[in-house]
This record gives C-alpha cells, structure tokens and sequence, in this order.
C-alpha cells in the first residue's frame, strides 16, 4: 500500500490545504489541526497556565477544553471542519498555544497554517525564536522546532513583508531559517491560478532537506470570470431592497462594493455584510416572472438595463475559494461567509504543493 501523507494544520480554519490534496487524489491522513474559533479567553497566557496548575485538571487540553466551552460561543469553524475531514476530539486542538508538539515529532511530513494578523509591535529584534514570544507567529514556529516537519506552508497577507519597515519579516525569516529550514517566499494572487479573484497572499514554502530546491508555480493565463461560478438559482433572501441596490451601484462607494465585474475583489470576513463585496446583476427578464424574488428586491437601472441585484450566495463565494460544491456547508449565513473570506484559495494551494511534491520525497 502507498504510504499515505501526513499532515499537521494550524489556524485550520475550514481546510484550503485538505481541499487542495483532494482534488490532487492525495491519500492523507490529519495528524491534528487547532482553530480556537476566534473565540477571545478573559484570561492571559500566564493565567492560564497559573489556574490550570491550583486547578484538579490533570490534562491541560482538557483544561482549556472546558474553557472555552465555558464561554458559551458556538464553534462553528470546528463544526465546519467536522463536517468535512476525518478528524476527531483527539487530534483537535482548540488552542494552539496549549498544544505541545513534542508528542508529535518526526510524526508529521507536511505543516501548514497562516497565523491570523495580528500586531506584531511586540517582536524584538536580537533575532531567534524568542523574540517572536507572546505572538501567534511564536507558537507556528514553536511547532515547527518541537515537531520538525519535512516541509511546512506559512501563508498570511501581503503586508507582512511591509510592516515595521521590513523588519518583522526579516525577523520571522531568520527564525525560519534559525530552525533549520531553506525557506522560499513570494506573494502569489489567486487570479494567476485560475481563480477569478484579486487576492493577493504571502507564501512561504520551507525546506527541511537542505539539498532541495524549490520554486513557486509560475503564473498561468486566467480563462473563467466570475460568471462561470455562478448559481443557477439562489434563496431570494440574498436579493438587495431599494437601499441595497443604490448603495452597490454608487461610485462613491467602488472600493467597497462592485457589481457584475470578471474578476472578483479580495473575498474578506465581512464579505456580503452591509454591502461589502461583489455582487450580481441579473436583467428583469429573467426575473420577471418570479414573484417571490420580486416582492423582495428592488428594481432598479444599472448599467442602462433594468434588474435586480443580489449577493454572491455563501456556495458561490465557496467556489471562488477553490472549493468544490462537496465541501459541505452546516453552519448559519454570517459564519459561513466568514469562513469563505478567512480561507485560502484552494487552487493556489494545489499549485504549490505540486511544485512542493516534485523536488520533495514524502
Ligand atoms: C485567517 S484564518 C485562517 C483560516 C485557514 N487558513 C483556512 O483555510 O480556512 C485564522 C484562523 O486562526 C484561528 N485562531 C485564532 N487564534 C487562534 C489560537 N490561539 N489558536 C488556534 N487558532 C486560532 C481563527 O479562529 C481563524 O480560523
């Protein structure tokens, strides 16, 4: 039997990279993955760990566990990823700075995550590990030392390379390279992969095996509009009213909402919510005669045509993501676009893991 790849997710959020080796026909198996579910926990890291010691628990995941349970906030990326991977309570992680990675070394080929952007004002500047301490970037890396992946997918925005001057990259890629790893980074946009969609990503690619050398997919002509990832039919609720309708379609508001363009805007969390994001015009003929959709959307002119306008639905933000229509979506409708505008687009991913499966032996 073929070995099957082993792969370890952090910031799992709903699963690019799994997404990605399923349409590559790669047999996987999840070592773990660990999304908090951006849920905010009163306490602070030495809190945690100073409760967790006065308290009964023996097993500190078991601690945190409980509190986050204890905050009552639904955990819908968790619900997501359930969904759709085959994972279970003990590979998941509902925190990552309490996730030890030591039980998993040498145990994981591929480690993948981008760290959600937070400030990284606290960074030092002495270079190493260390002085990344107290930011989630810490914690990525802080596996990769406790785990020693073969190879490992960094991916966060673009900015990353600008903030501080340069200096916060200059700093996290020494700690990459300080782990022992031939890292390579380029910023890839989505719509050079197929996707119809401007958004722009850094990507780092490491190495562990010193000997190998890695290049990022070359760019590739982009033959789909967002048209081509449209609905037949959506649920008329996505349908905008009078207020909606005048809002996308005014100049003055362009970089926030776009209507009928080829190539989407960058798909964001907020995405869909008061007016922000690409959205649909469809001629009154072919609404005419649907009552339902009519008595909730406004009529209006666009563009010298008369129609209505309407929301991407989440399945049509999914596939603009990259995902397949067997992803499954349980989660209600603001989760759900978030989810969507959170991810990576899976077609950027495929292209760099099969650059990365050329030049390293899993
Ligand atoms: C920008 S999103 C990345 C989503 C992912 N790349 C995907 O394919 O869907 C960042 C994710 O990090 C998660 N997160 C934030 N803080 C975390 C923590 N302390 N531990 C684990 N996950 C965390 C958030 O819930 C969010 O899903």
């Amino acid at each position: 039997m073929k070995k099957k790849l082993k792969i370890a997710t952090v910031f799992s959020g709903i699963g690019a990279p799994e997404q990605a080796l399923n349409k590559l026909n790669v047999d996987y198996d999840i070592v773990f993955a660990c999304d908090n579910d951006e849920i905010e926990l009163k306490e602070t890291l030495d809190e945690i760990k100073e409760n967790f010691k006065k308290s009964e628990y023996k097993d500190i995941k078991k601690y945190v566990n409980d509190l986050y349970s204890n905050t009552k906030k639904p955990k819908y990326v968790k619900q997501a990823y359930f969904a759709n991977y085959d994972i279970d309570e003990n590979r998941w992680y509902p925190d990552i700075r309490f996730l030890d990675g030591k039980q998993y070394k040498d145990k994981v080929d591929l480690y993948i995550g981008g760290s959600p952007c937070q400030s990284f004002s606290i960074i030092g500047k002495r270079g190493g590990l260390e002085d990344t301490r107290g930011t989630l970037f810490y914690e990525y890396a802080r596996l990769i030392k406790e785990i020693q992946p073969k190879a490992f997918i960094y991916e966060n925005v673009p900015g990353m390379l600008m903030h501080d001057k340069g200096n916060t990259w200059k700093i996290i890629k020494d700690v990459f390279e300080s782990l022992g790893y031939n890292v390579k980074y380029q910023i890839l946009n989505s719509k050079d992969y197929g996707i119809p969609q401007d958004r722009r990503r850094l990507f780092v690619v490491g190495i562990k095996d010193k000997n190998v050398e890695f290049e990022f997919p070359k760019p590739k002509k982009l033959n789909k509009t967002m048209f081509d990832y449209l609905e037949k039919k959506v649920e008329t609720k996505h349908y905008l009213g009078k207020k909606g309708f005048e809002f996308v379609t005014n100049p003055k508001y362009k970089n926030r909402a776009r209507v009928n363009k080829d190539i989407i805007q960058t798909e964001k969390a907020n995405q869909q919510f008061n007016w922000n994001g690409d959205f649909v015009f469809e001629e009154y003929d072919k609404v005419k005669n649907n009552k339902e959709i009519l008595d909730r959307a406004y009529v209006g002119i666009f563009e010298g045509k008369k129609g209505v306008i309407r929301q991407l639905s989440y399945r049509e933000c999914m596939r603009l993501m990259g995902f397949s229509d067997k992803y499954k979506i349980v989660v209600p409708n603001v989760p759900a676009y978030r989810q969507a505008g959170n991810s990576i687009v899976v077609n950027v991913m495929e292209e760099v893991l099969k650059e990365l499966f050329k030049v390293v032996k899993f």
